[in-house]
């Protein structure tokens, strides 16, 4: 792994660790206090920062997971170069569609 994937590893890997703590601060509040489905939408819908929020996250997700990947294909399978590039960063590009999909659908009025 050259550098700069080192790099930008670490740094999503420590901008996921205080999100995810609010992640899971949340889960437990929204679970303490009962709050269905409709409770929550109707506290995420329309708010820009849950949208920042879960739209930092999924980047770093889709960053983090597909340098991770890459280095798993490498050490695993045969693909080198550009196939293992290019299947890495579909990937990527399909966890960040499919999160900004449910972060869109939990903020959109
Ligand atoms: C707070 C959340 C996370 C933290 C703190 C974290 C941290 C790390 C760190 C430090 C590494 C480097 C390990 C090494 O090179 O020795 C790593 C590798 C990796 N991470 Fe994460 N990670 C997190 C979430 C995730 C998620 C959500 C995924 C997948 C969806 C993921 C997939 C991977 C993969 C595939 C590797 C490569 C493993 C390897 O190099 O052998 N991580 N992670």
């Amino acid at each position: 792994m050259n550098v700069r994937l080192y790099i930008w590893q670490r740094l999503t890997a420590a901008l996921m660790v205080p999100l995810l703590l609010v992640h899971i601060a949340v889960i437990f509040y929204a679970s303490r206090k009962g709050l269905s489905a409709a409770d929550i939408l109707a506290r995420t819908r329309g708010s820009v920062s849950w949208a920042l929020f879960y739209g930092v996250f999924v980047s770093a997700v889709a960053v983090h997971a597909s340098i991770g990947l890459r280095t798993v294909l490498t050490e695993w399978t045969p693909l080198r170069g550009r196939t293992r590039d290019f299947a890495v960063i579909a990937f990527g590009l399909l966890l960040a569609v499919l999160g900004f999909r449910a972060v869109v659908a939990v903020v959109l009025p």
